[in-house]
């Protein structure tokens, strides 16, 4: 059915319709009831426009949003349909469709200086859990003893690498991660990622597919030579949004900036011939846009199959310069731990001046970890007032960046010696 017939249909509902004053009651084409075919057409002129069911026959169910309460107090209350199924001290659970979950996030932005952020999950059962206190992350030593082996790797870390990176995953109208260019997104990387593993039988590369949605989230294992079960996970979000639906979204600091940084530490420790002694997994998440859909159903997989995670960096947003100090770490639902030893890798490798900010609830992929009681941390492009004010909007592109990615380079290279120090 292509848009002409539903124009036409359109057209012959409305002319049908027409004299339409009271009591009316339109004859649908003479006895024949159209709505199924309108209702047909609408869905089929939706997937031309860029649209994927989650899987053939099956229809996107509703999601079960956690949230702060206090961030719900301040939404405009025409943006919840029922009252909050469950709640506990601090956070409340809402039942949403997912197509509602846009105008969700607009809402937070526009009310708050600060966007506390969300959590959608699949089931009632999850988001009840997420009322629960996290378990507290068990201490762990840090140690930095790999200086030789950062050094030597520090400098295959390239910019130019990087921009082309950027460059390719900002050329999709969007990677939206319902939409049909945010699985050819995926799917490419995918491709990208698999040419790491030629010559290299400890790495191999997964599509990670979600139930209720399209786009795959893509996985890079990097096998440990001797303590393969102990995994260290950095990674980022893959798709992109702006609006609600099928929208430009280039996308291009939120987050192919984040995406560019874990595929350039792939490329550095794979050009390096670097071998962890622990497992390295790469993620590039989907959904995270959705309310941490594709970390969340990742981190409860982890969860479920007893990986042991050392430790998650998480890249979201780290090519736009708009503080003075380079790095700052996100302070709330992290590891103080972890971030004050990546604080001490920057001082002790890289020189670069950094801080910190909150940064709310949900806002990025680290507190799908963070929630198992796994040490995450997000190393961020500036503060959070002063970050990038393209996001989420067609304009999120790499020119108004410079076109250059030298403020990414600093979070790749952090990386870099975080994965080498991490993963000994
Ligand atoms: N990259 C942003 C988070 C962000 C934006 C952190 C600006 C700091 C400053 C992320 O992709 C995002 O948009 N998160 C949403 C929450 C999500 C659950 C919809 C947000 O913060 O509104
Ligand atoms: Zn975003």
């Amino acid at each position: 059915m292509n848009k002409l017939n539903l124009f036409l249909i359109y057209a012959a509902l409305c002319g049908a319709a027409a004299p339409a004053a009271a009591g009316y009651a339109p004859d649908f084409d003479r006895g024949v009831d159209v709505r199924a075919a309108v209702r047909a057409a609408v869905e089929d002129a939706a997937s031309a426009g860029g649209l994927l069911p989650p899987a053939p026959g099956r229809a996107e169910g509703p999601v079960w949003v956690t949230m702060e309460k206090s961030a719900a107090a301040s939404l405009d209350g025409a943006l919840f349909k029922t009252a909050p199924v469950a709640q506990s001290g601090r956070l409340a659970v809402y039942e949403f469709d997912p197509t509602e979950l846009g105008r969700l996030a607009d809402g937070m932005h526009r009310a708050m200086r600060r966007a506390p952020g969300f959590i959608a999950h699949d089931t009632l059962e999850e988001a009840l859990e997420d009322l629960k206190a996290p378990p507290a992350p068990r201490a762990r030593a840090y140690t930095l003893d790999q200086a030789a082996r950062v050094k030597k790797l520090l400098p295959l870390v390239r910019e130019e690498s990087i921009v082309s990176s950027i460059a390719w995953l900002s050329s999709y109208k969007n990677r939206y991660y319902r939409g049909a260019t945010g699985v050819e997104a995926s799917k490419r990387l995918q491709r990208e990622w698999a040419a790491y593993s030629e010559g290299r039988p400890d790495i191999s590369v997964e599509a990670f597919k979600h139930a209720a949605f399209a786009q795959e989230s893509v996985i890079l294992t990097m096998r440990g030579t001797s303590e393969p079960d102990k995994v260290v996970v950095i990674g980022g979000h893959l798709d992109s949004i702006a609006g609600y639906g099928d929208n430009p979204a280039p996308g291009a600091d939120d987050n192919a900036s984040g995406v560019a940084v874990t595929n350039e530490v792939v490329k550095a420790l794979v050009e390096g011939g670097y071998r962890p002694a622990r497992t390295i997994k790469f993620i590039a998440f989907a959904a995270e846009e959705a309310g941490l859909r594709g970390s969340g159903e990742i981190a409860a997989a982890f969860q479920k199959q007893g990986v042991k995670v050392e430790g998650m960096l998480n890249l979201d947003m780290t090519n736009y310069k708009g503080s003075d100090r380079d790095i700052y770490f996100v302070s709330d639902n992290t590891s103080a731990d972890q971030n004050a030893f990546l604080g001490k890798l920057i001082d002790s490798y890289l020189g670069y001046t950094w801080g910190s900010f909150d940064c709310g609830y949900g806002c990025s992929d680290h507190a799908s970890f963070a929630k198992k009681g796994w040490p995450a941390s997000t190393p961020f492009e500036s503060t959070y007032e002063q970050c990038n004010p393209y996001i989420h909007k067609a304009v999120d592109t790499l020119a108004k960046m410079g076109g250059g990615a030298a403020h990414s380079v600093k979070f790749a290279r952090l990386a870099v010696a975080y994965a080498v120090e991490l993963a000994k």
